[in-house]
């Protein structure tokens, strides 16, 4: 595995460029994205009130930073495999497709690790893989107070992937699906008799997600504290960090 730490350290610069430019209103938060993965990514972001218009393209090696709203809550996924055309529609992406327009119109669709996001007086944000594993997903928090952790990883699922969870292009896994969405057992979905925390237990599949990505949601009723809180802080949301 490469080494995280190159990743955060070129996170850090860019946030004390950030840092070092005109002073921003307080209640602001600015959301950098990062695309350390070999491959262009569409990142997709829902609820997208000024911020990047719901999706736009991410080459390897690029970032991009937008400004949030203090209120705004929503997701941030990548999208692969895309297909846009110089207006920006296109046809379906291979993983995290969100509709026929670079601008996200609906959620990503399974399978897809998502960034979930709500911002206050006090933020919470956790990465979710519950709708499947596309892509690593780290999210930092920078410069605020409380518990502020990172949650998320750069372990890659698509590589230790259970084959009847796998998604493939060809060869090539694309993306690990969920148990629920594969099996879809009230059991795996944490639904009927298993929709509560005491009878809803993490599978043997979920326990292999969070093995690799133990600071990431892996099931519907996992351990709350993979949710994390935060306040004050701006965040950067990196795509394959380890690379
Ligand atoms: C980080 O926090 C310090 C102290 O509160 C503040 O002066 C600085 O402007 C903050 N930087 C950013 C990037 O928010
Ligand atoms: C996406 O949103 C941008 C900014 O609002 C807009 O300029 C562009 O035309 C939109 N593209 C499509 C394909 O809807
Ligand atoms: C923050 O929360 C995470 C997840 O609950 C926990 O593992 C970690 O120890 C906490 N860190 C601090 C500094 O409190």
């Amino acid at each position: 595995m490469a080494n995280p730490h190159t990743a955060f350290l070129t996170v850090s610069i860019i946030f004390t460029v950030i840092a070092s430019g005109p002073k921003q209103c307080v209640s602001t938060k600015t959301f950098t994205l990062v695309n350390y993965c070999d491959e262009t990514i569409w990142p997709g972001i829902t609820h997208g009130e000024n911020f990047g218009s719901g999706g736009f393209t991410l080459k390897p090696g690029q970032s991009a930073v937008y400004p949030a709203s203090d209120g705004w809550n929503g997701r941030i996924w990548a999208r692969t495999g895309c297909n846009f055309d110089k207006k920006g529609s296109g046809c379906k992406c291979k993983t995290g497709d969100c509709g026929s327009s670079i601008n996200c119109t609906g959620p990503g669709s399974p399978p897809a690790t998502i960034a979930e996001f709500t911002l206050g007086a006090l933020d919470y944000y956790d990465v979710s893989l519950v709708d499947g594993f596309n892509l690593p997903i780290a999210v930092q928090a920078f410069n605020g107070t409380g518990n502020c952790s990172s949650a998320g990883c750069d372990g890659d699922l698509r590589q230790s992937c259970p084959s009847q969870l796998a998604m493939k292009d060809g060869d090539k896994v694309i993306a690990c699906q969920s148990a629920c969405s594969v099996f879809n057992t009230d059991e795996y979905c944490c639904r009927g008799m298993h929709a509560d925390p005491i009878t809803c237990l993490p599978s043997n599949y979920a326990k292999g997600f969070k093995q690799v990505c133990p600071a990431a949601y892996s099931f519907a009723f996992d351990d709350p504290t993979s949710i994390i809180t935060c306040t004050g802080a701006s965040f950067a949301v990196i795509f394959c960090a380890s690379r």
